[in-house]
């Protein structure tokens, strides 16, 4: 069972060590969705879209990505992590899904650390997010991901 978790991560890399936790937990490739390379999701039994919360939804960029290279039909799973206030979530990758006839497998989210605005005067919110047990949420998030795909 091989998985790509495609990215954007800017902020603290906070949506990023979330992806990483996951992909110790099975056969993982990362791919940022800001790098310039060829991309090729064909080949993976499930794609999984990560990314941020700015201005109260995931990152353009990440949607932008999806509704480019996601393949007809890919079993999808969504991943965001935010401040404090998710917003619309994980709904523009949905809806980048719905379009692809995409399955939905599930979704993720954790806080992560901001110092976005005025929060960096008072040292940012969800300081240390996120943390051990995010992480290990997050590696059995996919666990059970992959235990569904068999
Ligand atoms: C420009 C900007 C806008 C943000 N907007 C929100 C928001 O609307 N709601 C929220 O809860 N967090 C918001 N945040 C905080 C991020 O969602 C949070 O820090 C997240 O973990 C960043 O992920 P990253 O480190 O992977 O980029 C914002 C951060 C930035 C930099």
């Amino acid at each position: 069972m091989k998985t790509a978790i495609c990215y954007y991560s800017r902020h603290h890399g906070n949506t990023r060590k979330v992806a990483e936790a996951m992909a110790q937990a099975g056969e993982v490739d990362l791919i940022d969705v800001t790098a310039r390379q060829a991309v090729h999701l064909e080949g993976y039994d499930c794609v999984g879209l990560a990314s941020g919360i700015y201005g109260f939804e995931v990152h353009k960029a990440a949607v932008d990505f999806a509704r480019q290279y996601l393949p007809q039909g890919k079993p999808v799973f969504f991943v965001y992590t935010y401040g404090g206030i998710k917003g619309t979530g994980a709904k523009a990758f949905e809806e980048a899904a719905r379009e692809k006839g995409c399955r939905v497998l599930g979704e993720f989210s954790c806080k992560g650390y901001d110092t976005f605005g005025p929060f960096k005067l008072v040292g940012g919110i969800a300081k240390d997010r996120p943390n051990g047990e995010d992480l290990e949420a997050a590696r059995a998030f996919y666990r059970h991901i992959a235990d569904s795909l068999g």
